[in-house]
């Protein structure tokens, strides 16, 4: 197949997906597929053919170090010449010249619905969610209140516009510690655990330089664990271990820092419990409806007619 392979992009994200489609173009490659590597920012800026920028074989393979220090998105603004729309020169000419776009890309531009609707738009196949589904999954607030309003356990959080709150009124919602965290951002990217007052201002300003649209949650100590899902099924657990810290970017991305336990060591029992749960969460949709079918039995309750009307809705 020819594949367009996506990645950097305008997100605060932009130097892991730059890795994440080096490696995934790789592979493509490997697997004896035509392959383009486009930046979704930087895109095409020369009028080359599209056909010269496919290529294959494995001769030359990609590369890509992701820095310490989370990238400088006003920079490469600069570097761009001030440019600030975050799809990039001929994107969509050469994606249009794909049979697929496979989206390596991470964080708000990338992760959040916009590309993969612009995609639908011109109707070029792409891999990964729908729109929808980025849309819930990438606003913490939202997904969060689908999966509690389909009856999951979610930490205790509530969300607020611009830093305007005093440690006190934090404290007395969701307890100490507690976690702040930019609402749509991925990565860890400006993620704090505030475990006392003096370090609550720092960790609001962190959060407010990503977006200003903020959550703050209850602090959960226990294991960490991702259970990633392919096809609706849940893949083995993995158990994540930094060595020192939370896993901040920094832990991320740096190798070493982290212990990846995969699969993890739980009981078979919990282990069952904890992917039942991630696909039945996965399955936005059904979580959605989850939610629409018990808000729907409150109503009745009280009025059926309504109740009716909603569920049609
Ligand atoms: N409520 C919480 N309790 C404990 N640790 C948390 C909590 N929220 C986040 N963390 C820590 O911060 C990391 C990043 O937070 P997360 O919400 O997963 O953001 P991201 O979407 O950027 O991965 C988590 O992997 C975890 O280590
Ligand atoms: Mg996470």
């Amino acid at each position: 197949m020819r594949i367009v392979v996506l990645g950097g992009g305008l997100s605060p994200e932009r130097d892991v997906s730059k890795k994440s489609a080096s490696l995934i173009a790789n592979a493509l490659l490997s697997k004896g597929h035509e392959v383009a590597l486009i930046d979704l920012y930087d895109g095409i800026e020369s009028d080359v053919a599209v056909k010269e920028l496919f290529r294959s074989g494995t001769d030359d393979l990609f590369s890509y170090d992701i820095p310490e220090e989370e990238p400088d998105l006003q920079r490469v603004i600069r570097e761009h010449g001030g440019r600030r729309e975050w799809l990039g020169p001929r994107v969509i000419e050469i994606c249009k010249d794909a049979d697929c776009v496979f989206l390596g890309l991470h964080g708000s531009n990338g992760e959040n619905g916009k590309m993969q609707a612009v995609l639908e738009a011109y109707g070029i196949r792409y891999t990964g969610c729908g729109y929808t589904g980025c849309v819930i999954a990438m606003d913490k607030g939202l997904s969060k209140a689908i999966i509690a309003q389909a009856g999951y356990k979610t930490s205790e959080w509530f969300t607020l516009r611009g830093a305007d709150i005093t440690f006190e009124q934090v404290v007395e919602k969701v307890g100490l510690p507690f976690v702040v965290k930019p609402i749509g951002c991925g990565s860890s990217c400006g993620v704090s655990i505030v475990k006392s007052k003096d370090e609550f201002r720092s960790a609001m300003s962190y959060a407010d330089k990503y977006e200003h649209h903020i959550i703050i949650e209850k602090y959960i100590k226990g294991r960490e664990i991702t259970v990633s899902i392919l096809d609706d099924k849940a893949l083995p657990i993995t158990e994540i271990i930094p060595h020192e810290g939370f896993y901040d970017y920094k832990n991320k991305y740096q190798a070493g820092l982290t212990t990846h336990v995969c699969p993890a060591e739980f009981t078979e029992e919990e282990t069952a419990k904890a992917k039942k749960i991630a696909e039945e969460e996965f399955g936005a949709d059904s979580a959605v409806a989850i939610a629409v079918r018990r808000f729907c039995g409150r109503m009745e309750e009280q009025n059926p007619q309504e109740a009716e009307e909603a569920r049609k809705v």
